[in-house]
């Protein structure tokens, strides 16, 4: 994916007929969208509402007949249900949950893994759907596997990223009441940058965990980043990017407030600024991962400002179609 800068993702394309599943027969196919947290990453952990958008970029997943095998050629994985790997184990739960153990799956990824993109909720939904329509399961099956999967990958999953992967629209989500889209004005183009460092979700969700349990106060930062995504729906809704930008701002601040931000995603978000964005912050778990960057007509000096600094990114829509290039 990286290269993708300034150029529309390719539609997703069916798994490739090499490898192992290439000369049986495809028996179900499905996408699961990569997906930003516009706001309130962490403090959807402990139900406070958040504000995620699909992406374009995804994963598709393709079954066959076969013996309970996943191979993803881009991430360089090719894993036996329930072995000893995360990506076994999490595949292992997900087929164990819908009852079946005759398929094979194949995927081809154009989102990187461990990104903060979502890759891994991407994955679980794409597979688990593919599998439900091979064997006949309905989409609630799906969905229940799919977060059986994101369990085991990322421990206490408040649910936002798999939601968002089966979307692909820009939604609200809360713990306690679910995902539903909102409504939004005007598609509107966003940076993402890459810091390369693999993030790790369980690891830093743990550590909000500590923190908010060491110092009861940070209980207050979870609440103020819950509170942005009401005045943020407002700007989605009336197309004001510059309220949106500002609230992406105090976002990023509030997270380095619950210490996960890092001196590289630091870095990007100030370079997003200076280069013209109008809000930037860190996306997902954060440690590592990614940054999203509103830059309405700057995008592409965002881009070069992050290359400059030897990070790679890519510029893409969210909230519905836009015209390409930018
Ligand atoms: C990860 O994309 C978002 C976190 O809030 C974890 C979760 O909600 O499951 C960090």
């Amino acid at each position: 994916m990286t290269g993708a800068t300034g150029v529309p993702p390719s539609a997703p394309v069916l798994p490739s007929a090499s490898g192992e599943t290439g000369a049986r027969p495809v028996r179900g196919t499905a996408f699961g969208h990569g997906k930003v947290i516009l706001i309130g990453e962490h403090a959807v952990v402990y139900d406070q509402p958040a504000l995620a958008a699909g992406l374009s970029l995804g994963v598709t997943a393709g079954a066959t007949d076969g013996t309970g095998r996943l191979t993803i050629p881009a991430w360089g994985l090719s894993v036996r249900a329930g072995d000893g790997s995360s990506v076994g184990r999490a595949f292992g739960a997900l087929l164990a949950r819908l009852q079946v153990d005759d398929v094979d799956v194949s995927v081809e990824a154009a989102l990187p893994s461990r990104s903060g993109l979502g890759s891994s909720a991407a994955l679980a939904i794409a597979v688990a759907r593919a599998i439900a329509q091979a064997r006949g399961r309905d989409d609630e099956a799906a969905r229940a596997a799919a977060a059986e999967a994101e369990t085991v990958f990322h421990g206490t999953a408040s649910g936002i990223d798999q939601a968002a992967a089966a979307s692909g629209a820009i939604g609200r989500f809360r713990r306690s009441e679910g995902w539903r889209e909102v409504p939004v004005l005007q598609a509107m183009p966003l940076c993402v940058g890459l810091t390369g460092r693999p993030r790790d979700t369980r690891a830093q969700v743990e550590a909000v965990r500590r923190l908010r349990e060491r110092t009861p106060v940070v209980t207050t930062v979870i609440e103020a980043l819950g509170a942005l995504v009401a005045p943020a729906e407002r700007a989605l809704a009336v197309g004001d990017i510059d309220d949106l930008g500002r609230l992406l701002d105090v976002a990023h601040g509030l997270l380095a407030a619950l210490r996960v931000s890092s001196p590289e995603l630091d870095a990007m978000v100030h370079a997003a600024r200076a280069a013209g964005a109008v809000g930037a912050k860190l996306t997902g778990a954060g440690g590592g991962g990614a940054v999203i960057a509103l830059a309405p007509g700057h995008e592409r000096d965002v881009l070069a400002r992050w290359k400059s600094a030897g990070f790679e990114g890519f510029s893409t829509g969210i909230g519905g179609k836009l015209e390409w290039p930018l």
